[in-house]
C-alpha cells in the first residue's frame, strides 16, 4: 500500500479507537495554555493575534492550545479523523480552525511567507524524505519566524528487540534511505499499523540548516524513568533517548549572514 494511504489509515484508526496521541486539550490546559505548549520558553510571552500552523498536529491539542492563548491557527493534518477532533474541540470552545487536510511535504495550498510560528509534533518519521517537509516550512514561515519541530531520534528507530539481559538491539542499518522501517519486535515508540522512515542526524539538522533555518536550541525530552522495569517504555528511555526537539528561526537571507565565514570543514 502507498506509505501515505498507509499512514492515513492508521492514524484515521488511532483517532477512532481514542489513542493516547489523540489526546484532546483539558480546561485545566487551555488555563495554562502557552505552559503546556511551551515548556522551555521558547515561544514569544504572547501568541496572541499570531498566525500559526499546526503541521501534521491534527488531534485537537496544539490547535486548541494555540487557539486558547490568542493564535489564529490552521492545522494541515493527512488524517481526516484526526481533523475531526479539532473541529470537534473548536466547535465545542468556540474557536474559528482553518483545518487542512494534506501531507506536510507538499504545502502547496498555504501561502508564502504566511506564518509567524510553525509547530510540528513528533510526525516527520511517517514521509521518506525530511528536506522535502523542511523546504515547505520554510516556504511557508515569514522571515524570523520560529519553526518547533519534534522528531523520533535515528537511534530508537534502529531498535529492533532486546536480548535476554534486557540489553536493546540495534537492528535496522543507519543507511536504510528512503526505504520504510521493517515491521519490529519492539514497538514501545512506534505507532501500530503506520509505515515510517528514519532520518539521519545530518538529515535532521544539517537538512534544517541547508533549508534556510538557524537552530536556537535542541533538547532531548527525557521519557526514561531509573525505577521502570524492563518491557515498559520508559525503561527502553533511560537507554535510548527516543525524541529529539528543535527551535529554528528562519532566516530569510542566510547567504549574507554567512557571507565571510571561513569554510572549517568541506563534506566529501
Ligand atoms: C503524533 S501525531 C501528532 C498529533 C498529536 N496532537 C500529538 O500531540 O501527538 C502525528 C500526526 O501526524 C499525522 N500525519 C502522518 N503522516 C502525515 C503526513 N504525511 N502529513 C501530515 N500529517 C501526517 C497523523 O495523522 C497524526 O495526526
Amino acid at each position: 500500500m502507498n506509505p501515505y494511504e498507509q499512514n492515513r489509515t492508521a492514524w484515521n484508526s488511532l483517532a477512532d479507537q481514542s489513542s493516547p496521541f489523540a489526546k484532546v486539550a483539558t480546561d485545566q490546559e487551555c488555563a495554562q495554555p502557552l505552559v503546556q505548549l511551551d515548556s522551555r520558553g521558547w515561544l514569544p510571552g504572547s501568541v496572541k493575534g499570531l498566525k500559526v500552523l499546526c503541521l501534521a498536529a491534527g488531534g485537537g491539542w496544539q490547535s486548541i492550545l494555540y487557539a486558547a492563548a490568542g493564535a489564529d491557527v490552521t492545522v494541515v493534518d493527512l488524517s481526516p479523523s484526526m481533523l475531526r477532533l479539532d473541529a470537534r474541540e473548536a466547535e465545542r470552545r468556540g474557536y474559528t480552525l482553518k483545518l487542512v487536510e494534506g501531507s506536510m511535504d507538499d504545502l502547496s495550498m498555504l501561502d508564502a511567507e504566511s506564518f509567524d510560528i510553525v509547530h510540528q509534533p513528533v510526525s516527520t518519521c511517517y514521509v521518506p524524505r525530511i528536506e522535502a517537509v523542511f523546504a515547505q516550512v520554510a516556504r511557508v514561515l515569514k522571515d524570523r519566524g520560529i519553526y518547533i519541530s519534534q522528531h523520533k531520534t535515528p537511534t530508537s528507530l534502529q531498535v529492533v528487540d532486546n536480548d535476554s539481559q534486557h540489553r536493546y538491539l540495534i537492528g535496522v542499518s543507519y543507511y536504510v534511505g528512503d526505504d520504510p522501517l521493517p515491521d519490529v519486535n519492539d514497538i514501545a515508540y512506534r505507532e501500530v499499523g503506520t509505515r515510517e522512515y528514519l532520518h539521519r542526524w545530518e538529515e535532521l539538522v544539517g537538512g534544517l540548516c541547508r533549508a534556510g533555518f538557524v537552530i536556537e536550541d535542541l533538547v532531548e525530552p527525557k521519557r526514561g524513568n531509573p525505577d521502570a522495569k524492563p518491557g515498559n517504555f520508559r525503561h527502553r528511555g533511560m537507554f535510548v533517548a527516543p525524541y529529539v526537539r528543535m527551535k529554528a528561526r528562519r532566516i530569510a537571507d542566510r547567504g549574507a549572514m554567512n557571507r565571510g565565514t571561513p569554510a572549517i570543514w568541506t563534506p566529501e
